[in-house]
């Protein structure tokens, strides 16, 4: 704990914007007997036991993708979740965790901010984690009329439209996809913006 509270205030130290509300603190230490509970299933994905949840913790703080820390994960409501993207350049939310019991499920996404779709587009791409920087490579390259999304890009299991300040865009996929062959991620194929703009998304 001791540990887990000093990377967190380390983190906080480095990233003001993410950590600002302390309402993230009791979120993050919610999370920690979830991870102690299903550590014995996830061991094999090496993704849940808390000593490897801390060294993820500790790598990220030398990356950029240290915002990602002290975030919550996403409230799910009838196989569905509605998270943010704002001017910071950020999601409200580190993790989706979508219900096993769901056949689909649908992810909102709402631009907060002020600015406009072509210097602030937010939207959310679902790959395999392993394809994530390729995807994203290649979407960026797809320009901003085609939605910084590459057409046809089988990799890509489901994704929004890119939207601006003020907009609210949807998409639904059927869980299956997710199920196995992961970890998956969904980040925002605006170019630059996945650094920031990415979470894990997982079947529990
Ligand atoms: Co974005």
């Amino acid at each position: 704990m001791n540990l887990k509270t000093t990377v967190l205030a380390a983190a906080c130290a480095l990233v003001l914007l993410a950590c600002g509300n302390n309402s993230s603190l009791p979120a993050t230490t919610a999370a920690t007997p979830r991870a102690a509970t299903t550590a014995q299933t996830e061991a094999s994905t090496a993704t849940a036991s808390a000593p490897t949840e801390a060294a993820t913790s500790m790598s990220a703080m030398s990356s950029t993708t240290a915002a990602a820390n002290g975030k919550p994960t996403a409230v799910v409501t009838n196989c569905s979740t509605e998270i943010e993207g704002s001017d910071a350049m950020q999601y409200n939310v580190s993790s989706i965790i979508v219900p096993a019991s769901c056949s689909n499920f649908e992810i909102t996404l709402k631009h907060t901010g002020k600015l406009p779709v072509a210097s602030m587009g937010h939207d959310v791409v679902i790959t395999k984690k392993s394809d994530m920087a390729a995807v994203d490579a290649e979407s960026a390259a797809a320009g901003l009329d085609a939605g910084y999304i590459k057409a046809d890009d089988q990799r890509i299991i489901a994704h929004t439209k890119l939207i601006g300040a003020g907009e609210t865009t949807s998409v639904s996929f059927a869980v299956s996809k997710i199920q196995s062959g992961g970890p998956y991620e969904f980040f925002c194929s605006f170019p630059g913006h996945s650094a920031l703009m990415h979470g894990s998304i997982s079947v529990e």
